[in-house]
């Protein structure tokens, strides 16, 4: 054997090497060829040391040819390489693909706890023969305080506790009047619109967005939703005002839910009451602080021009976060608005 190899001429190497590469197909093949033909103790070197028995006169010539092999065979390597290299970068990393295979199902989204909770207490009030009505969130000082009978020096209206636009901020939202501008501390604006708007009898609901400079912690954000409520008529009582909260609360929480009325107040409401319902919070039934509420205040029908001696009203106002994180047992209200899949997908 060791004869036979020291004896093949360059020539018959070189076919056989370059051969042997037709028939490789990856790259482990490829080594084991480098490794057989090119390595340190492969079939060139063997070729090489092989000089020593070629007769003096031929040494030159062998050595030349031999030499010739060897660039030949490194060059025949390096090709094959590139060709192995650039076939696997072709191939994708994937194998084939079956079409016949059911495709991944798409992520559902839903919608988020505060539009469902929206959403719910609307058709509460829908079917209390309630419409929906809206106001710009983009408010004048008339809409927001004066006609709601907060004076002048009333400290809801402390720059502190609003966001007041500065007067060259512009575009304002249609509708918003000439006083000075903030954004809406409260949805009892849509009261006053109302009111401006549509002769009574009227029973309307307004759902939205207002603000407060709050600092964010666990209760407290400087954007949160309240949903509005107005009845005005002859001869409204607040018979009519409390069996529509229970109503609602029923609807809302169960035949469980009841609510309480506590003495309070509130400019635009004479009397006004804090809304009390008794729900199932999750760890037991509790009684929950809700909103506000009230008789429409005779200085408000003043204020729109109705004659208050003809009209009866009453109103309320409730927090819609508050309602869903008591509901839902949501500890802290950041978690609404940071968009946090992992609370999304939960509630
Ligand atoms: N606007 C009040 C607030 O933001 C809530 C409120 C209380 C609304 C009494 C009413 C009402 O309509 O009658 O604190």
């Amino acid at each position: 054997m060791e004869d036979s190899v020291t004896k093949m001429s360059p020539d018959s190497l070189q076919q056989e090497a370059i051969g042997g590469l037709a028939s490789v197909t990856d790259a482990a093949d490829l080594e084991a060829w480098r490794i057989r033909f090119l390595g340190s103790k492969g079939r060139l070197k063997a070729l090489m040391s092989g000089i020593k028995a070629v007769p003096a006169a031929e040494r030159g010539a062998f050595g030349k040819a031999a030499n010739a092999v060897r660039q030949a065979l490194q060059a025949a390597y390096e090709a094959r390489l590139a060709e192995l290299d650039a076939a696997r970068e072709a191939r994708p990393a994937f194998g084939p693909v079956d079409f016949t295979e059911p495709g991944l199902p798409p992520r559902l989204g839903r919608r988020h706890v505060i539009s469902r909770t929206i959403g719910e207490l609307t058709d509460v009030f829908k079917g209390m023969g309630f419409t929906v009505a809206t106001g710009p969130e983009v408010e004048d000082t008339w809409h927001n305080f004066d006609a709601l009978n907060i004076s002048e020096d009333h400290p809801a209206r402390d720059p502190a506790d609003n966001f007041y636009l500065a007067a060259t901020q512009t575009p304002l939202e249609e509708g918003a009047g000439t006083s000075p501008h903030l954004l809406r501390s409260q949805t009892s604006t849509v009261q006053i619109r109302m009111l401006e708007r549509q002769p009574p009898p009227l029973r309307i609901i307004s759902t939205g967005r207002v603000y407060r400079p709050d600092e964010h912690d666990a209760t407290h954000y400087s954007m949160f939703h309240q949903v509005e409520g107005l009845c005005v008529d002859q001869g409204v009582t607040m018979v009519d005002l409390k069996s529509t909260l229970y109503r609602f609360a029923k609807a809302m929480f169960g035949p469980d839910a009841d609510v309480r009325l506590v003495p309070s107040y509130f400019p635009f409401t004479e009397p006004s009451a804090e809304l009390y319902v008794k729900m199932d919070v999750g760890r037991g039934i509790e009684w929950v602080e809700i909103g506000g509420c009230g008789m429409v205040d005779p200085a408000v029908f003043e204020a729109v021009g109705l004659d208050p001696e003809v009209w009866t009203g009453f109103a309320f106002g409730l927090g819609i976060e508050r309602l869903a994180m008591r509901r839902y047992g949501i500890r802290d209200i950041r978690w609404l608005f940071e968009n946090d899949l992992r609370f999304l997908r939960g509630v």
